[in-house]
């Protein structure tokens, strides 16, 4: 089982995918990347999630984050599978499904955790950032479908929080208010935010969002 953790080097492989055989690190660039599991092919919650991602195509471009999926299913039974995906989500699947037979990559990521299913990976999601470090891990059960909204908001606050000294609160949303890092005194935030900042208690200092850079 592995034993990843945030700030850990996400692990390099190479992958047969539905788009050919694909190296993670080359594949990723420069760019942000998600990479999740779902259990298996032709089950009806994974072809929601996987027709959702696809429609997503333009918001994860504006963020600079490249997808990548997996599933322990054969590329035959994905090639199948994306046909279905793309007449009943009404979307075109653009991102590559890794074919996952031998499990070395669900491995690797500790997408199957045995308790819940000892043969099919967890919903499981790793957020990645431009220096192959992990900023996000969230697992999710099969039974359970992901809010990719939530993905994308979390993006946004983890590239937000990755170039500025602050941090989001509860129910950020691209836009809003956010706070001063504690670790920033007020000498140094009277410089490093023009726009001003409200103190609500010593700790708790609030300011405009600063411009996202990804
Ligand atoms: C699904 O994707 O619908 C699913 C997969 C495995 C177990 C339960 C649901």
């Amino acid at each position: 089982m592995s034993e990843l953790k945030l700030g850990d080097k996400a692990p390099n492989f190479d992958a047969e995918t539905s788009e050919g055989k694909i190296n993670f690190y080359d594949y990723l660039g420069d760019s942000w990347g998600i990479l999740f599991s779902h259990p298996a092919d032709y089950t009806p919650v994974c072809t929601t999630e996987l027709g959702t991602v696809a429609n997503y195509k333009d918001e994860f471009e504006k963020r600079n984050v490249k997808v990548m999926a997996l599933s322990v299913d054969g590329l035959e039974s994905h090639e199948g599978w994306i046909k279905d995906i793309n007449e009943t989500q009404n979307t075109t699947v653009n991102f590559p499904i890794i074919a996952d037979e031998d499990k070395k990559v669900s491995n690797l990521y500790g997408m199957i955790h045995p308790k819940a299913d000892d043969t099919q990976t967890v919903r499981s999601v790793y957020v990645i950032g431009p220096d192959k470090t992990i900023k996000l891990m969230i697992t999710y059960p099969a039974s359970t479908g992901r809010n990719f909204d939530e993905l994308l908001r979390v993006i946004d606050s983890l590239q937000l929080t990755a170039y500025n000294k602050v941090a989001t609160p509860a129910n950020w949303k691209h836009g809003e208010d956010v706070v001063i890092s504690p670790s920033v005194s007020n000498e140094e935030a009277d410089k490093m935010f023009p726009k001003g900042y409200k103190t609500v208690k010593p700790y708790l200092r609030i300011t405009p969002q600063p411009e996202l850079k990804k």
